[in-house]
């Protein structure tokens, strides 16, 4: 099938960048890389050299590109986001609400101030990819994204019409049916993980770090309606893995990081859900094609094999300098062998 990309990855930077990026590389052709970085990638030039980095971190010979995104505040320069999207260098550009999740701080309070920002790229034609929770404490944690959608995004929709946007990795039934509904103007990301998990993974039987990210698996109603869309064929769905990389030691932790890193074994676990699905024959579209049509560019031409044979044994953690980063592990066999 064709080659994959995915919508949404975390790459960090330094020594973890340069041990987890050869992961994404193997299989993926594209990626849209977060710019949640500690500062924050809030402009071109900064894009420009995180890129840079980036490119330097691949394998020899590698054709894995990275396509970046900056991260908007209140005091986006919108001449800079229009040059940088103008240029190629930057595709979209990624709401935070401030406190959401991993390096958000520098995140949006206050909405309404970015009303002539979201105005400028509607204009422009610029995605707005965005984390959908509220961050209200007196909202239950798993409440936040049903509520961000009533509460925020549409009308923020209503306000810019024209806006294309990505609702990042949806959890819920809620994310799953307003995704659909603009189509063109509107789509979502799922990761590989909340395809597989749901809550009980996370909290049934001891307490379990590497399950644990942002926003956090819902109950089994969610993850059904997830798979539903994702294996639909529907245009308004594509991957997007949030694969996040955080080393052991800070997910093993009385107050352990959000993020499942799953670059590794993504494209092997989604081949698996699917078939068992019934859906094989809609995997493309899901990791191939929806996601280029949404963002306006052509699907990958080269292409990657998938064969189904003995349970494959992915590593268990991969190595960095800072320490060993633990593979999502799906709980299931995997049967599906990604070749070239
Ligand atoms: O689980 C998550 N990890 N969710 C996010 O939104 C951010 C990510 C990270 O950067 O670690
Ligand atoms: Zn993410």
């Amino acid at each position: 099938m064709t080659r994959p990309d995915d919508w949404h990855l975390h790459l960090r930077d330094g020594a973890m960048l340069n041990a987890i990026a050869p992961e994404s590389a193997r299989d993926f052709g594209r990626a849209i890389i977060m710019p949640n970085l500690l500062p924050p990638i809030v402009t071109s030039t900064q894009a420009l050299s995180y890129k840079k980095r980036i490119m330097a971190a691949l394998p020899d010979g590698s054709n894995f590109k990275p396509l970046m995104t900056l991260y908007l505040n209140e005091k986006t320069d919108k001449n800079d986001l229009s040059r940088a999207h103008a240029s190629g260098l930057v595709i979209a550009a990624k709401l935070y609400p401030a406190g959401a999740t991993t390096n958000s701080d520098g995140g949006v309070k206050d909405f309404h101030k970015l009303q002539p920002i979201l105005e400028h790229m509607a204009e422009i034609g610029m995605p707005m990819c965005v984390h959908g929770e509220v961050t209200d404490l007196d909202v239950d944690i798993f409440d936040r994204e049903a509520v961000f959608i009533d509460r925020i995004l549409d009308p923020m929709r209503c306000r810019v019409p024209d806006l294309k946007v990505v609702m990042e990795h949806i959890t819920t039934e809620e994310g799953a049916e307003y995704a659909k509904s603009a189509p063109g103007k509107l789509a979502a990301t799922i990761t590989t993980h909340h395809l597989i998990i749901n809550r009980n993974h996370i909290l049934s039987g001891g307490l379990r770090p590497h399950y644990y990210c942002l926003p956090v698996a819902k109950r089994e109603t969610h993850r059904l309606a997830l798979l539903k869309a994702a294996t639909s064929g529907s245009e308004c769905y594509f991957l997007g893995t949030d694969s996040a990389p955080h080393t052991d030691a800070l997910k093993e932790n009385a107050c352990g990081c959000a993020g499942i890193f799953s670059a590794t074994n993504t494209v092997s676990c989604l081949a698996e859900i699917f078939e068992a699905a019934g859906a094989l024959d809609q995997l493309e579209n899901f990791t191939s094609l929806s996601g280029p049509k949404f963002y306006g560019l052509a699907p990958n031409v080269d292409k990657i094999h998938l064969t189904k044979g003995a349970p494959i044994t992915f590593p268990e953690f991969i190595k960095t300098h800072l320490g060993p980063v633990t593979v999502f592990d799906p709980g299931i066999d995997l049967h599906w062998q990604v070749s070239n």
